[in-house]
């Protein structure tokens, strides 16, 4: 998958230099908070946040402008599935969209070593959710690899009738060898 470099912020006065990295345990209260700005992403609680920003630190990232979190995906290796990152969820600023971000953050961690016996991404989408199709779509086009997708957790059924149904998508199987990916700095 060939990632779009993006070298600064245009929202700043001035070029900001954009960084892509594990999130650390600091981070915790900025993650929940963009998480927060972000439609329709559920809220966690912060403990959840500083528990994915330590304990899954390898499979979760950030994109940081000079202290500025601008972005946020959490995810994990299923322990029945190591050949699987499951996406739990991606926000990026409605200050930042369009420039790739998303993108780049599901990238980052895929590069990583934790991953190297990954054959495929899931995750799960609701119907509505119109970007998150899209950048889902992308992803799986960038790495020449099928799209599944059905419902998981249903509405009446899993969730009770309190939300949406989601539906797990999962792309592959692909090789990581052939992504062109620069490994994580
Ligand atoms: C979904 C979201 C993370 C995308 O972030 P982003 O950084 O703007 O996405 P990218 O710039 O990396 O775009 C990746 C691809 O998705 C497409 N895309 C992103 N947002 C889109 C939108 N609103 N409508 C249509 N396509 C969209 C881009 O065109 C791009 O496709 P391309 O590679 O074929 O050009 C962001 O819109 C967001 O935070 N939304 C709210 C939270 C959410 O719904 N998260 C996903 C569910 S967990």
């Amino acid at each position: 998958m060939q990632l779009a470099p993006v070298h600064r912020d245009d929202t700043s006065a001035r070029p900001r230099a954009i960084q892509i990295r594990p999130p650390r345990r600091e981070d915790g209260p900025a993650v929940w908070r963009l998480i927060r700005e972000c439609e329709s992403l559920d809220d966690n609680s912060l403990y959840c946040n500083l528990l994915q920003c330590t304990h899954f630190a390898d499979t979760c990232a950030v994109a940081e402008a000079e202290g500025d979190i601008l972005g946020w995906m959490s995810g994990y290796i299923p322990p029945h599935a190591p050949d699987t990152l499951f996406v739990w969820q991606i926000g990026v600023s409605p200050r930042a969209r369009g420039r790739g971000f998303a993108r780049r953050l599901v990238g980052d961690v895929l590069a990583r070593g934790i991953c190297a016996e990954v054959r495929h991404i899931q995750c799960t989408i609701t119907a509505d959710n119109a970007a998150s199709w899209a950048l889902f779509g992308s992803i799986a086009d960038a790495l020449e690899a099928d799209m599944a997708r059905h419902a998981h957790f249903r509405r009446d059924k899993e969730f009770g009738g309190t939300h949406d149904t989601e539906f797990l998508v999962t792309i592959g199987p692909f090789s990581r060898d052939d992504l062109g990916l620069r490994p994580a700095a």
